[in-house]
This record gives C-alpha cells, structure tokens and sequence, in this order.
C-alpha cells in the first residue's frame, strides 16, 4: 500500500555532510522524495513534534540538539515507507543498529546526554500523518 512518512536527517546528519548520503539510500530503495527541506526547528514545532517523549529525562536535551542546527525534513512516499524506512535507518541506539543500515554503517555513539542517531522515521501511520501534518502543513 502506498503510503507517506516524515524522515528528518538530524543535526549531526547534516553537520557531517551524509543528507545526501542518507536521500540517495531512501531513493535507492525506490521510495519518492515528495519533500526535501533544509530548515532550523523551533522549540514549538519540536515540543509538537516529540509529544509523546515530553517529560522524559531525555527530552529538555532531544530539542537541545535538535535545535543546534538545521535538519533536512523529508516526506518521503511509496509502498511500506513507514516500515521500510525504519528498517533502512536500523535500531534506534548506533552502537547496536546493523550494519548496512544509515545508523549502523554511519552513526556514532556520542558520548552525550541524547543519542545522536542521524535520522528520525515515523514509527506509525498515525504518526506519519501527525508528523507530516507539523512540518509540511500544505502538503
Ligand atoms: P527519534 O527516532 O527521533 O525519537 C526520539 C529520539 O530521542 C530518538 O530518536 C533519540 O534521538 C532520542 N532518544 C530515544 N531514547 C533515548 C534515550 N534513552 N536517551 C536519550 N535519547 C534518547
């Protein structure tokens, strides 16, 4: 089923100069790139954003790092994007994601109070379209 997912390539992604790297995986596995938009967050859009995680221990540092620099937002499209592209970015800590995943061959485990994993995937329709709905209203 087709289907759209909101992909962030984080701070440390695009810091490290791997937005391209990290767009040519997701177009090698022949999803569509429907969006593609370099932009600073704000600490509004990210408390909208990171909803669920407000509160936890991680979080005043999450919007912290998610706000020291530009992320490239992208809504990305095809058949089982949402699951496809989870899959692609690997588990969620670097020091454990596969290899062959953007997070296992390209992450670093930072010695910080936040993981810095690269990137960010929905993890559900509901979320795709809330999240897609945050960062690229008019689509
Ligand atoms: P993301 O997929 O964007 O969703 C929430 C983010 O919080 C996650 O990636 C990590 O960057 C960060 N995160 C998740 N769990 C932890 C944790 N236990 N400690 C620190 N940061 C975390």
């Amino acid at each position: 089923m087709t289907e759209r997912t909101l992909i962030l390539v984080k701070p440390d992604g695009v810091e490290r100069g791997m937005s391209g790297q990290i767009l040519a995986r997701i177009e090698a596995k022949g999803y569509t790139l429907v969006a593609v938009e370099l932009r600073t967050a704000s600490a509004e859009l990210l408390a909208q954003h990171y909803e669920e995680h407000v509160g936890k221990p991680f979080y005043e540092s999450l919007v912290e790092f998610m706000v020291s620099g530009p992320v490239l937002a992208v809504v990305a499209e095809g058949d089982r994007v949402i699951e496809g592209f989870r899959s692609l970015a690997g588990a969620t800590d670097p020091t454990v994601a596969a290899p062959g995943t953007i997070r296992g061959d390209l992450g670093r485990q930072w010695p910080t109070k936040v993981i810095q994993n690269l990137v960010h995937g929905s993890d559900s329709p509901d979320s795709a379209a809330r999240e897609i709905g945050i960062w690229f209203p008019s689509l």
